[in-house]
């Protein structure tokens, strides 16, 4: 096949339309080379290695940050192309790194090579994943709390040479707080070309260091996670709980499923339990509420608080075992992501249940063919939880739910699956940075002139809402599972 593809160049300099001839296996590199021959001889971009190892080829395609070596061009394709965003650009796609990688030095006077051959062979193993980055600044081109403007996370990529060089250290040298300026959104480990998990294996790796050393969390995470652990709860009790009133068991179905609550729709959410419970009367799932059940442990994990968090689990773990379950169902991604990819962990194969969210749970047993139905026309627009989409895979189920339900008309923001700021530890430890993050989320919800913006987790939930009200955006804030119960 021989048709052309369409390369838009957008750089500072030069806004340029060029269609360059298709060969089987073309790449983006290949593309820009081919226009650098043959249409714009000066058009400057890095690269070197044209096989994702030096990581100099790094661009922004279709406004995601990618290695052009290593995107593959589809005959007839048109792709916008421009220079990475937070650094200054040297020229066209080329820009500068060295505001970053200057900050990548050692933090520890120990010879690197010195110290990487003393190091036991499991530790090695464990640091080969952080030390296969090639500084590509995909990562940096792409963190939420720096597209937002705030120079409190000094990048992803920093905070994993932290992590590497954390592992030289006997005791943590005094550390600034930036290490608590992420959300853990996964946003960095789902761009980076080297799969690096940067927050779970390095943000909450320190964290847990710092802790056990008696120097983190930040005070109100410490507080919090003496909470969880005082009163199975990571947030204070102010009236009757969602479970003093409604535990017990609803609804008849061939699915045994346990509704774990997490600690705001137990103790701030109510309507969003109710509307599982009427949900599953109503579509034939048969619904344990069981009444103990505590903290699932995220908070505590994410900032770092290990030890705290497998308490809870092992608590929990007593009720799963009383109930056993066909499946577990959540209804707040912090608490489904936890069960899904923490427990296994903490628990060891003492934990054999399946875990759902509650949209995955409601697409299995078909919800969205038999549909909903609004009273009144409404546009509603859709927020991706991180800890659902990439913390679960989570992102087809909430919206085909949305678009079967009738008279809703549902328009997509521009960026549906940018964090809101609510994880990671932020909103609590450092809630001006969550504010700022939930600033840019308003202002896109306003573009999309919807009425209702809907998500499935209540951190967002809550963070979202204040993040409209301080920005007079008029929609309104409903969590999924009543948005669907309002329409049975
Ligand atoms: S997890 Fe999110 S907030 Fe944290 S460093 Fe990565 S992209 Fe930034
Ligand atoms: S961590 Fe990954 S995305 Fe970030 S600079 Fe290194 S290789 Fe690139
Ligand atoms: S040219 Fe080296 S990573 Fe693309």
């Amino acid at each position: 096949m021989n048709e052309a593809v369409v390369i838009r160049i957008e750089t500072p300099e030069r806004s340029e339309r060029v269609k360059v001839p298709y060969r089987e296996g073309m790449t983006l590199l290949d593309a820009l080379r081919w226009i650098k021959e043959h249409e714009i001889p000066d058009l400057e971009f890095e690269f070197s290695c044209r096989n994702a190892q030096c990581g100099t080829c790094a661009v922004l395609v279709n406004g995601k940050a990618r290695l052009a070596c290593e995107y593959r061009l589809e005959p007839g394709q048109e792709v916008t192309v421009g220079p990475l965003r937070h650094l200054p650009v040297v020229k066209d796609l080329a820009v500068d790194w060295s505001a970053v990688t200057s900050r990548l030095r050692p933090l520890s006077p120990k010879s690197h090579r010195e110290w990487f051959r003393r190091m036991e062979p499991e530790k090695q193993r464990k640091l080969y994943e952080l030390r296969s980055c090639i500084e590509c600044l995909c990562c940096v081109a792409e963190c939420p709390v720096i597209k937002a403007g705030s120079a409190r996370n000094p990048g992803p990529i920093v905070l994993r040479k932290v992590a590497e060089e954390a592992e030289k250290w006997d005791e943590s040298p005094e550390i600034d707080d930036s290490v608590y300026a992420c959300t853990t959104c996964h946003t960095c480990a789902e761009v980076c070309p080297k799969d690096i998990e940067i927050p779970a294996k390095a943000v909450e790796t320190v964290r847990a260091r710092l802790y056990e050393e008696g120097k983190g969390p930040l005070p109100e995470h410490k507080e919090l996670g003496e909470r969880a652990v005082r009163t199975g709860r990571s947030v204070e009790k102010r009236d009757r709980s969602f479970l003093e009133e409604y535990s017990g068991e609803y609804g008849e179905g061939d699915v045994k499923a346990m509704f774990f609550t997490g600690c705001l729709v137990d103790y701030r959410l109510p309507d969003t339990g109710k509307a599982l419970v009427r949900l599953a009367e109503e579509l034939g799932i048969r619904l344990i509420v069981p009444r103990e059940q505590v903290c699932c442990g995220s908070p505590l994990l994410r900032t770092g608080q290990h030890d705290r968090a497998e308490r809870l689990a092992f608590e929990n773990l007593e009720t799963f075992r009383r109930v056993d379950p066909d499946v577990i169902v959540t209804v707040c991604a912090g608490c489904g992501a936890t069960l899904k990819n923490n427990y296994p962990e903490l628990l060891g194969d003492r934990f054999e249940w399946d875990v759902l969210d509650v949209t995955e749970l409601l697409v299995e047993i078909r919800a969205h063919e038999r549909g909903f139905r609004l009273p009144e026309r409404t546009t509603v627009t859709y927020h991706d939880p991180c800890h659902l989409k990439r913390g679960q895979g989570v992102e087809d189920e909430p919206r085909k739910l949305i678009r079967s339900i009738e008279n809703v008309e549902f328009v997509e923001m521009e960026e549906p699956d940018r964090c809101c700021g609510a994880g990671g530890g932020v909103r609590s430890g450092l809630p001006e940075l969550a504010e700022l993050m939930s600033d840019v989320k308003a202002h896109m919800v306003r573009e999309t002139g919807a009425e209702v913006l809907t998500t499935v987790c209540p951190f967002c939930e809550y963070n979202l809402r204040e993040g409209l009200e301080r920005n007079d955006v008029e929609a309104r804030v409903e969590n999924l599972t009543v948005l669907l119960s309002r329409g049975l």
